[in-house]
């Protein structure tokens, strides 16, 4: 039964919520290998054996928000707090575009310091700079007005987590101050504004079930997103889920495997959270059918201040290292790095 479920899904990118909940419910190492199998072909049949790099810089550490599950959560007292002034940012990405990467991702909390103005001169300084470059901007919840101004000075791709489908979830991860409602809205908004689209969702965040899981499926369905974040929850100690336990790289990757074969042109990145609970968790990611990785091209001085879980990997190195250890660990599993703009290839 669950083989034809597997075999459906392959053939029509389509389960109704209960089979996607079934097919949750029955992960066993034979069923994730055949997902990874399908998924590794379908990734194929599209992207071949590259892996995509983003160069990931992570602007500011200050948040008005309180999510719950969070490390730089604005209730956290313990976190040192910085941001990038714009001649940092600029560094960086030339370190970066020296290295070979032609995306820059702008990540930062939703630090109040960068209006419209500040993160439009941002935004286009960049592109003038590097206009064979893509820009993706994370930088949380916005006014489509917002948006809309960012997309005019160059902005290409926005990623947004919708961080969970179901509203009641979202609620037990987020003070009441923010609403599940916005969250769709804006991402709603980025599409319509000719954005490049990333959602995401945690796994293993308090609160998950099969369930919800299965209502993130179905809105990945729909919602076909041109990039989507799945990465383990991982506990921070300054924050209510302190005791929770982490995801798991098991469940990740399975579900890595049925996000491509719901939507096979997807930008799916293997995650610095799964390198995180797991030595090879990427080179895992990329085998369960992931095919984007995002190095840290961040100032080595504030790597550690941007700690959104414990324990997170990557915060010694330089940004040479980091790129350098990265295509070994791809090379590691027979797939290699190419350092075009990795733009989605959209289906009809
Ligand atoms: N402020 C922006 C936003 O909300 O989209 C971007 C920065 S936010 C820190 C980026 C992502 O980190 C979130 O979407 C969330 O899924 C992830 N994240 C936060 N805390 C985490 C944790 N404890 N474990 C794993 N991922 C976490
Ligand atoms: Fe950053 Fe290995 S990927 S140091």
């Amino acid at each position: 039964h669950i083989l034809s479920l597997i075999n459906a899904l392959a053939d029509s990118h389509s389960l109704s919520l209960e089979q996607y909940a079934e097919l949750i419910e029955a992960r066993a190492p034979e069923t994730a290998a055949l997902l990874a199998q399908k998924a590794v072909a379908a990734r194929k049949a599209i992207y071949g054996n590259d892996v995509y790099v983003r160069g990931l810089i992570e602007i500011s550490n200050i948040c008005k928000n309180d999510c719950l599950y969070c490390g730089i959560r604005r209730s956290n007292k313990n976190c040192d707090r910085y941001r990038l002034t714009k001649e940092q940012i600029t560094d960086c990405a030339a370190e970066g575009y020296r290295l070979g990467f032609r995306t820059f991702v702008l990540q930062g909390g939703e630090d109040p310091y960068y209006t419209d103005n500040v993160l439009c001169d941002i935004v286009s300084e960049l592109k003038s700079i590097y206009p064979d470059c893509a820009v993706t901007l994370s930088m949380g919840e916005r006014s489509r007005e917002s948006y809309e101004l960012l997309r005019r000075s160059g902005a290409d791709r926005y990623l947004l987590r919708h961080e969970t489908a179901d509203k009641a979830h979202y609620e037990s991860l987020h003070p009441n101050d923010m609403s599940f409602e916005n969250r769709m809205r804006c991402l709603r908004d980025l599409r319509d504004l000719g954005y490049q689209v990333g959602c995401g969702f945690m796994v293993g965040s308090p609160n998950q079930t099969s369930n919800t899981l299965a209502k993130d499926l179905k809105f990945i369905e729909g919602f076909k997103p041109d990039m989507c974040g799945i990465g383990p929850f991982v506990p921070h100690k300054d924050t209510p889920f302190r005791d929770h336990p982490p995801g798991t790289v098991e469940l990740t990757c399975y579900l890595l495997s049925i996000i491509r074969l719901i939507h096979p042109p997807v930008l799916l990145p293997a995650t610095t959270a799964l390198g995180t609970i797991h030595p090879e968790g990427r080179e895992m990611g990329i085998k369960a059918g992931a095919n984007v990785v995002m190095p840290n091209l961040s100032p080595v001085s504030v790597r550690k201040k941007y700690e959104l879980y414990d324990n997170k990997i990557c915060t010694g190195e330089e940004s040479a290292q980091c790129k350098d250890c990265l295509s070994a660990r791809m090379e590691s599993v027979g797939y290699h790095i190419v350092t075009s703009r990795g733009d989605v290839r959209r289906q009809k």
